[in-house]
């Protein structure tokens, strides 16, 4: 599978990918939100490990890409949309960007481009997505795309040795289409 946009391709992950993504993942900008975890070569190929995984499971459920420039190939993050079940009318949408390349717009572009291929390749009726309420970038990227704020739910997540709220958003297939 791939999708194209005006400066991306969205292409499926390949084992040698790793390392670029262990280069994007271990920057302190993009860990603000995440877990405290140590960023190895390990588990960065864990990490494309379980995204080949993904391509592979039959009838597949969660479709989760490399974003790549298209002037120059260079891996500069991912983007998918993942389904509860194959069947699922409902899929949740995500994203993240090597800091190195914030504040061009990819993520959005990249995420239009998902949406686009949820709603008319795979029927969906509903995207949803969440945030830490503090990562207003990515607050930012749901609303730029059309999402609609449902909520804000309390102490939802703890990590970073504190309880954070989090950011419920969702887009239907209509307000898509409009
Ligand atoms: C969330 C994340 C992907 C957002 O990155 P980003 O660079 O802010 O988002 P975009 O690529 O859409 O770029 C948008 C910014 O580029 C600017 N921009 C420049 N050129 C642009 C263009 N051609 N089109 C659109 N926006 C453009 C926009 O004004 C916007 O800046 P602003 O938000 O300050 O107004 C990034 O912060 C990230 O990877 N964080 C770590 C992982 C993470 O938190 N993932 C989300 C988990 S919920």
């Amino acid at each position: 599978m791939m999708l194209t946009t005006e400066r991306l391709i969205l292409r499926e992950f390949v084992p040698e990918d790793w390392p670029a993504v262990l280069a994007y993942q271990r920057h302190p900008l993009y860990q603000q939100y995440y877990e405290e975890v140590e960023r190895t070569p390990e588990r960065a190929r864990e990490f494309v490990r379980m995204l080949l995984e993904q391509q592979w499971e039959a009838p597949r459920r969660k479709f989760q890409l490399a974003i790549t420039l298209k002037s120059s190939g260079q891996l500069v993050g991912n983007c998918g949309v993942r389904l509860e079940s194959a069947a699922a009318r409902e899929a949740d949408i995500g994203y993240e960007l090597d800091p190195r390349c914030w504040g061009r717009g990819y993520a959005t572009e990249a995420a239009r481009a998902m949406l686009a291929f949820g709603f008319s390749e795979l029927e969906l009726h509903r995207v949803w997505a969440w945030c830490i309420a503090e990562n207003a970038r990515s607050a930012r990227v749901l609303e730029r795309i059309g999402m609609r704020q449902e909520g804000r739910l309390r102490d939802k997540e703890y990590l970073r040795g504190r309880w954070w709220d989090t950011l419920l958003y969702a887009i239907l297939d209509h307000e898509w289409a409009a």
